[in-house]
């Protein structure tokens, strides 16, 4: 063993530490799921950004050395996570759809408000029209929420542009605000969001635009991953496919809009393509579930959406989880199917709606979120060599976290061991 090493950060006396550690290789699945290496009285310290030491109080207090400029947090009362990872967002984009609910609540449906012209169709109308600060300006509003709900790294699809331009004004947006804002982003595609307007009666044409256009660009300006809302009514098995194959031949993993509104072969065909990740799943096929879990596939589900879309039934979590389908969670945080940025809301919801336990709910908001993104070499737990992306919740322990929906626990939230919020929760 070394010697101590130089601390600039200290968080001791926490009276639950949960490491989410030993998911860094593979995400967290089958009987590891929900072992969070959860502790008490837990300490972490930070050192150049990383975590240099982590666990029991002794061990920490041996490894790191505490100087005169350490920070020192005294976490009593308090529970220490790493900073949840929001895997699956469309937060740029402009204006808002708060008059749609009213719409299905007078018995309209999300996709019959699409098929109108309306729903993302509204919202590209928007972030179209909007200027590269106006966008920017709305979305980093959205990051500050969620930074204040203790989200650290987000990823960001495009999707509201439907043209070359406006995908590239929202890619443009991601890369500014990965330099402005704390929160560490990740940038998807997601030029086949919809068939915008101009190629209603060819959508194949559009379908060839993202391929022979969209795509290059959209590699070269910062996307890492390629996504497609492959669904009834959007764009078929046969589209997303080549959109996909296209995608990963520019350099960008592919990931899945799949299975949301009906079954329709979206997880059999994340698992054909080899997808990081396959999205939503409500409907997914119990062969696809097979699929996903023979592939490896992450699965990040969105409860938030069915929640607020109303639907009939919730993504069959269990059957996933029992399949052997590793699971992440995420906001899909978006103006028209999930208005929010909270992570704690979705994990309060996992465990009420998806029947998922609070442990399991912590390691697929974190660790598998990280999977999901490709960022689990760097993120999403609480280990030496790891960026310390770390937050501090005023709550006993992390099943204060679904057991207190609705309701904002966050106290501190650090990125590269920097504290960059601090609040009163007030309880
Ligand atoms: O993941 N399903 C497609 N896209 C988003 C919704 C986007 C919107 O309604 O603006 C989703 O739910
Ligand atoms: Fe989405």
């Amino acid at each position: 063993m070394n010697g101590p090493v130089a601390c600039d950060l200290l968080i001791h006396s926490s009276s639950e530490l949960v490491t989410v550690a030993g998911g860094t290789q593979r995400p967290k699945r089958g009987r590891g799921r929900g072992d969070t290496g959860v502790m008490e009285r837990g300490a972490v310290a930070g050192g150049g950004g990383r975590i240099v030491a982590v666990g029991g109080p002794d061990g920490v207090r041996r490894r790191a050395a505490v100087g005169r400029d350490t920070v020192v947090i005294d976490a009593s009362g308090k529970t220490v996570l790493p900073g949840f990872v929001d895997p699956h967002t469309h937060v740029v984009h402009a204006g808002s759809r708060e008059f749609e609910l009213g719409m299905r609540l007078a018995g309209r449906s999300y996709m019959d408000i699409l098929a109108a012209g309306g729903g993302i169709l509204h919202t590209v109308k928007a972030t179209r029209a909007a200027s590269l600060d106006e966008l920017a300006a709305q979305t980093r509003r959205r990051l500050d929420v969620m930074l204040a709900h203790g989200t650290t790294t987000v990823e960001s699809k495009t999707g509201y542009g439907l043209n070359t331009e406006t995908e590239l004004k929202q890619l443009a947006v991601n890369r500014r605000l990965a330099a402005e804002h704390p929160i560490r982003i990740v940038s998807t595609f997601m030029g086949a969001h919809a068939v915008p307007p101009e190629y209603r009666d060819d959508p194949d044409a559009f379908v060839q635009l993202v391929i022979d256009e969209m795509i290059p660009a959209a590699a070269g300006a910062g996307a890492e991953f390629c996504d497609v809302f492959c669904e009834r009514g959007v764009f078929t098995v046969e589209q997303s496919r080549r959109i996909l194959e296209a995608g990963l031949a520019a350099g960008m993993r592919p990931k899945i809009h799949a299975d949301e509104i009906v079954p329709f072969g979206g997880a059999e065909l994340a698992a054909e393509v080899g997808a990081v990740s396959a999205d939503h799943l409500v409907h997914a096929s119990s062969e696809g579930i097979r699929r996903l879990a023979e592939a490896g596939v992450v699965a990040v589900l969105l409860p938030a959406t069915t929640l607020f879309l109303m639907g009939e039934k919730f993504a069959p979590a269990r059957e996933m989880i029992e399949a052997g389908v590793p699971v992440a969670l995420a906001t899909d945080c978006n103006p028209g199917s999930s208005p929010t940025e909270s992570m704690q809301y979705v994990i309060a919801l996992a465990c009420t709606a998806l029947g998922m336990t609070p442990a399991e709910a912590v390691a697929a908001a974190t660790i598998n979120a990280a999977h999901a993104v490709g960022r689990a070499h760097e993120t999403g737990s609480l280990e030496v060599g790891k960026l310390a992306d770390i937050i501090v919740l005023d709550a006993p322990n992390h099943q204060f976290i679904p057991y207190k929906p609705g309701i904002n626990l966050v106290e501190r939230v650090i990125i590269g061991g920097e504290i960059v919020l601090e609040r009163s929760v007030g309880r």
